[in-house]
């Protein structure tokens, strides 16, 4: 599975935050996502309906690979293996999540955003880590110096991207690839503009192709 998401993510770098209420808005978010270009669908543990959304999305949106954000615990961690989830997004890094995640044999991405978070992830035997909150965090900048001295770690930033800096952070070798919820706004979400977050989607793959173009 992880070389299916990392083929994936290689062909449109993006991986799309849904946060949702309930099954039907979460199907049909992530069916606009996918028919834009955008297959790698992270479905938030922020709401009591996650993880039937989860379970939806999986089941329902055909060439969608879905995986649950904001995974807080191991046991938040296991539901969302057993809803279906193909792989894990934590904002912080616990050991227990990540356990439980690499015992299923599923990717899992936790949260870092310093020097001495990311020599534990290394430690661990992380491969690829959450830059988290990408913006606040130093923005390309700290990604580069954090990615110049962790020379095998590979880094999805997330939190505060958006089409103005998806490009800056997508130059960066180490960038695997760049997650956020500037392509699900809740205004869009709210009036049933699928259309719209389609066109947020199409609009991010073609800024992302150009980015990987230019990195050769
Ligand atoms: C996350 O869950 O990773 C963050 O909420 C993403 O931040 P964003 O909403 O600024 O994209």
């Amino acid at each position: 599975m992880k070389n299916e998401i990392d083929s994936l993510l290689r062909q449109a770098p993006l991986i799309a935050l849904v946060q949702a209420e309930d099954t039907v808005t979460a199907v049909s978010t992530s069916r606009a996502l996918a028919a834009g270009g955008v297959a790698v669908i992270e479905v938030l543990f922020r709401t009591d309906a996650a993880l039937d959304c989860l379970d939806a999305v999986a089941r329902e949106v055909p060439g969608a690979v879905v995986g649950a954000g904001t995974v807080l615990s191991a046991a938040q961690a296991e539901a969302a293996l057993e809803a279906g989830a193909k792989f894990i997004v934590s904002p912080g890094l616990d050991e227990g999540v990540v356990d439980v995640a690499r015992s299923a044999g599923t990717p899992v991405y936790p949260g870092v955003c310093t020097a001495t978070e990311l020599q534990r992830a290394y430690n661990l035997g992380l491969k690829t880590v959450k830059f988290f909150p990408a913006s606040v965090a130093g923005g390309v900048p700290a990604l580069k110096a954090l990615s110049s001295v962790f020379r095998t770690m590979r880094f999805i930033p997330t939190g505060g991207v958006s089409p103005a800096n998806l490009a800056d952070f997508l130059a960066i070798p180490a960038v695997l690839a760049c997650g956020g919820s500037w392509l699900t706004p809740a205004n869009l979400i709210r009036e049933g503009d699928f259309e719209g977050i389609g066109k947020l989607a199409r609009e991010a793959v073609s800024i992302a192709t150009t980015a990987i173009d230019s990195k050769g």
